[in-house]
């Protein structure tokens, strides 16, 4: 895991874009897997930039996303179908019939967006991390093993969500459709970005923490081309 301490998250998003820029512009048609929440907005914001810069494309590129909440419409406001849109496609020129975001509430539902992913495999995987160390909406205490499954959220994760609701934890959704673990840990490349004082104790946990379903994060000491990007609040737990 390679992890590069940046001193805000302006230094954060500039980093962590010019290694998707890499990945891009050496594969025109590269598979991202993309993240919504806080992280990765300044990653969206600096590709937005460079590609109203004239300096790279996104026509070819194809998209999945790691989660999406469970019944919600796809055009309320908070879904992260209608998030990705405002924070990104609607201002790249990404071909819409090549974003694809997780739909559903059934195993069937499930299996074919894991089917989707597999016929192609993801270059580059964008990675926020929850306060419980959750990435895609993989809570603590999912298996290691797991694909493209229905999760039901944790208190913090909604907790942590109710912001996006009107502060109240009674309005967000309680389940979501998530990228498995093995979903995640089979994309080639990984890119995570926390920032935050209230990141660093499970940015601690996932880099020097022993490698637990109870700690979903730590998963990534065992992938083969990990970075993660963290301003210094987000590092201070860090030896
Ligand atoms: C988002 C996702 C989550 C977030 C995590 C951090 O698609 O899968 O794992 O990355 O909850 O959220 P923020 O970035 O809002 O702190």
């Amino acid at each position: 895991m390679n992890v590069i301490v940046c001193k805000d998250k302006q230094e954060v998003a500039k980093k962590a874009y010019e290694l998707l820029k890499d990945v891009v512009a050496n594969k025109p048609n590269a598979v991202l897997g993309l993240a919504t929440g806080s992280s990765p907005i300044g990653l969206y914001g600096e590709m937005i930039a460079d590609y109203k810069a004239g300096n790279l494309s996104y026509k070819n590129v194809i998209s999945f996303n790691l989660d999406e909440y469970v019944g919600i419409d796809k055009n309320h406001p908070e879904s992260y179908s209608s998030f990705m849109h405002k924070e990104l496609f609607d201002h790249i020129d990404i071909q819409e019939d090549n974003t694809h975001l997780p739909f559903g509430d059934t195993q069937a539902d499930c299996d074919a967006y894991e089917a989707a992913m597999s016929d192609v495999s993801i270059d580059l995987q964008v990675l926020g991390i929850g306060r419980n160390g959750h990435i895609g909406f993989n809570e603590p205490g999912t298996s290691f093993d797991s694909l493209t499954h229905i999760v039901d959220l944790d208190e913090k994760t909604i907790e942590d969500n109710a912001r996006f609701f009107d502060n109240d934890a009674n309005l967000v959704p309680k389940k979501a459709i998530s990228m498995g673990i093995a979903t995640i840990m089979k994309s080639k490349r990984i890119l995570l970005i926390a920032t935050g004082e209230n990141k660093a104790e499970a940015v601690a946990a996932m880099v020097n923490g022993p490698v637990t379903e109870s700690m979903p994060a730590s998963i990534l000491q065992k992938h083969a081309d990990v970075t993660v990007f963290v301003d210094e609040a987000a590092a201070a737990n860090l030896k």
